[in-house]
């Protein structure tokens, strides 16, 4: 890249300033795929919880770059050895690693049965995206060489752990970010101290043996993070919510009733087979806008839902273990009784657990994949972290999901929920 490239410069909450020198990261920037994410909340339905955690999924991207743009920086620092032809792959693949984000992030996954990566790849590998002109002009077969990176098939595993394993430029820029839109500061850490004790050893990122404490204050604060940002009760029912409203549009649309017609790509969207191009034209605002319009329509379910989450009406939780679900026909009738749907007024949402397996337990067998190791130089010795840390050690063994029971305002308080309640 020419030093003649003038440095551009962003202004970030987390990183201070984030660096650009070369020219193709910031025509990729400037792409329209990118520029998308502008108009995608990281957080979702989160905002409901934390009124500052609607940033973007934009500034998100550009500070997954500027991670590794650093972590390159203090592994030359450190003399340690660093396969330098891949600098430029691994920062455009940490920028690009959630360009196929669905609108609201991560509530329509689920329901639309589709994964983010599998887009981000589509965007990356397709032709006629800006994203892929400006990959393939470094060299052809570059945006194949970032697709694999991101798929986790690239054959150098280091490049690769950068953007996805234990310490990821991905999870240190989000939770940096999330804890500091939240206001959640016991979600942050020190993240320039995290990146000084990294270490690239062979095909793996490993932790020096001095950063113990830094590396148990980055999962305690991810544990954090977890239990009172991403699956506190408030964030889960706007995501409930949002989920709801989709459900019952696609309903519509299966029954050949349609809603009114608001953006057609969302409705092909719902009807399961956008085109990459439609996909593309997705976000928050083509979701506020169906909603601003579906309150004001025929359906009676689809308006209520619909007029909820743009005025955050949202549903009622209650502790609900699977224990309980025998009692769910019952607090159907509820539902039913009070004038609701229960289809669509009474849900069980249910998260946890996964979160915690990358934790090694002592029942499972350390990999190298998804264990993070401590090396201790003068002894040349590699230790899995968990083994000589108790506070980890009491993360990983933590397995506990949340079951929670949604519904409406109305229903939470009727004595015959109540009385549900107090026989379960
Ligand atoms: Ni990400």
């Amino acid at each position: 890249m020419g030093m003649s490239e003038e440095e551009k410069v962003f202004k970030d909450p987390v990183h201070g300033y984030i660096y650009v020198h070369d020219p193709v990261i910031w025509d990729l920037i400037n792409t329209r795929e990118m520029q998308r994410l502008r108009r995608i909340r990281q957080l979702g339905a989160t905002y409901f919880a934390y009124p500052g955690g609607d940033h973007s999924r934009f500034s998100h991207s550009l500070g997954v770059y500027e991670v590794i743009r650093q972590m390159i920086q203090a592994f030359d620092r450190n003399n340690y050895a660093w396969p330098h032809q891949y600098d430029r792959l691994a920062m455009i693949s940490g920028l690009l690693h959630d360009v196929g984000h669905a609108p609201f992030s991560h509530a329509l996954e689920k329901l639309m049965d589709m994964r983010h990566e599998w887009w981000s790849v589509a965007i990356i590998r397709g032709s006629g995206t800006e994203v892929h002109q400006v990959l393939e002009g470094v060299y052809p077969g570059f945006s194949e060489d970032v697709a694999q990176v991101i798929q986790k098939t690239f054959a150098n595993r280091l490049i690769v752990s950068l953007v996805s394993g234990q310490l990821d430029a991905d999870r240190l820029d989000y939770l940096m970010r999330d804890s500091i839109a939240t206001g959640v500061d016991y979600g942050t850490f020190d993240l320039a101290r995290i990146i000084r004790v990294l270490e690239p050893l062979d095909d793996r990122l490993v932790v020096r043996r001095s950063g113990l404490h830094t590396v148990e204050a980055y999962l305690l604060a991810r544990y954090f993070m977890y239990w009172q940002v991403y699956f506190h009760s408030v964030s889960r029912a706007g995501e409930v919510l949002l989920t709801t409203v989709l459900e019952r549009a696609r309903q519509l649309i299966f029954d050949g009733q349609d809603p009114p017609l608001t953006h057609p790509a969302l409705h092909a969207f719902l009807q399961g087979k956008p085109t990459l191009e439609q996909y593309l034209t997705l976000d928050d605002s083509t979701l506020f806008n169906a909603f601003s319009i579906w309150r004001g329509g025929q359906d009676a379910v689809l308006a209520d839902l619909s007029a909820r989450f743009l005025d955050r009406r949202l549903f009622k939780d209650v502790a609900w273990p699977a224990s309980r679900d025998p009692l769910l026909s019952d607090v159907g009738s509820v539902v039913a009784h009070c004038g609701y749907d229960p289809n669509y007024y009474c849900i069980v949402d249910e998260t946890g657990t996964i979160y915690y397996d990358y934790y090694l337990g002592s029942e499972r067998a350390p990999d190298s994949e998804s264990a993070i190791w401590l090396y201790d130089k003068a002894n040349d010795q590699m230790t899995e972290v968990s083994s000589v840390s108790l506070p980890i050690q009491a993360i990983a063994h933590d397995h506990h999901a949340v079951r929670r029971l949604y519904v409406p305002d109305a229903v939470f308080t009727d004595p015959r929920f109540g009385k549900i309640l107090q026989d379960a």
